[in-house]
C-alpha cells in the first residue's frame, strides 16, 4: 500500500520555480530514495512533505488522507517525522534529554517509552555510553547518531532522511547506512535523500532522480545505479 504519495506537487521560492509538478510513492514498509544534483530541489521535497514549505499545486497524501498544509509538528502524531538536517541537537542538553525530547508528545505510559529507549540504545551502543554527556560535546558523527535517535524516539511510522551521511568519515557512512536498513526493517519506511547517491539506490526498493525540479527518472534503486541520469546528476 502506497503510506506517502506526493501528487504533482509546485513549490516557488518567490518568482524561481523550484518543484515543477513533482509526484511520488513512497510504498509502506519501504526503502526510497531520491537522488540527484545541488539545486534540484532534494530538500525542497522533503520540506513540502512535511509541511515546512507552502505548496502552490499538487497534494500530499499520507494513509490516503490530505496532509498538504499541515504544519510539521502536527505531522509528528501521525508518524511523520523528518530527521532533522546538520545534526540540530540540543547541544547543552545531554545525550538522555535529547532523546526525551523526542518523545515528548507522545501520550504512551512510562513503560512503553523505556522499552523504546532501550530500542534506540540497542541500534546506537555509542549513545548508551554517553547518555550524561552534554550533546554540544559528541562528535560530528555521535550527534548525527543522536538526531537519528532523537527521530525514532517519535515512534515514527515513516522517517524522512535528508543528507544523513553528510560529512560522515567513509567507516560511519557504511555504519549509518547498516543502520537505516536496520531501521527500516524494524518497520519504519524511510524516504532517504542522498549524496552518497550509489549507496542509497543499492538499498532503495524504489528511487527517484530529480532534476532541476522534475523527476526525470524513477525505478528500483539498483536498476538506476548505472543510468545516464544519475551520472549527470553526480558528475555536473
Ligand atoms: N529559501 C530559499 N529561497 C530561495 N531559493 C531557495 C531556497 N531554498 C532553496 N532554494 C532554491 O531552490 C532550488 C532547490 O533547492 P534545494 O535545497 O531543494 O536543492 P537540493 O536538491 O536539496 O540541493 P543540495 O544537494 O545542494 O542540498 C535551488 O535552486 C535553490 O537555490
Ligand atoms: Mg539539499
Amino acid at each position: 500500500m502506497t503510506g506517502l504519495a506526493v501528487e504533482s506537487i509546485e513549490v516557488a521560492y518567490g518568482n524561481i520555480t523550484a518543484l515543477h509538478g513533482v509526484s511520488l510513492a513512497v510504498e509502506d514498509g519501504t526503502i526510497c530514495a531520491i537522488v540527484g544534483a545541488n539545486g534540484a530541489g532534494k530538500t525542497t521535497t522533503l520540506n513540502a512533505i512535511c509541511g515546512l514549505r507552502t505548496l502552490r499545486a499538487g497534494r500530499v497524501l499520507l494513509g490516503g488522507r490530505d496532509i498538504s498544509g499541515v504544519p510539521a509538528h502536527d505531522l509528528v502524531p501521525m508518524g511523520l517525522v523528518q530527521v532533522p538536517e546538520g545534526r540540530r541537537v540540543f547541544s547543552r542538553l545531554t545525550v538522555r534529554e535529547n532523546l526525551g525530547m523526542g518523545a515528548f508528545r507522545r501520550k504512551e505510559g512510562k513503560a512503553e517509552l523505556a522499552a523504546d529507549l532501550d530500542r534506540v540504545l540497542e541500534i546506537f551502543p555509542r549513545l548508551k555510553e554517553r547518555l550524561g554527556q552534554t550533546a554540544g560535546t559528541l562528535s560530528g558523527g555521535e550527534q548525527q547518531m543522536l538526531a537519528m535517535g532523537r527521530a525514532l524516539m517519535s515512534a515514527p511510522k515513516t522517517l524522512l532522511m535528508d543528507e544523513p551521511s553528510m560529512g560522515l568519515a567513509p567507516m560511519f557512512v557504511d555504519q549509518l547506512f547498516d543502520t537505516i536498513v536496520t531501521i527500516n526493517k524494524l518497520g519504519v519506511t524511510v524516504l532517504l535523500v542522498e549524496q552518497n547517491a550509489v549507496m542509497a539506490l543499492e538499498i532503495a526498493q524504489m528511487a527517484y532522480v530529480l532534476q532541476s525540479g522534475q523527476i526525470v527518472l524513477s525505478g528500483p534503486g539498483p536498476e538506476l545505479i548505472d543510468t545516464e541520469a544519475v551520472r549527470e546528476a553526480y558528475l555536473g
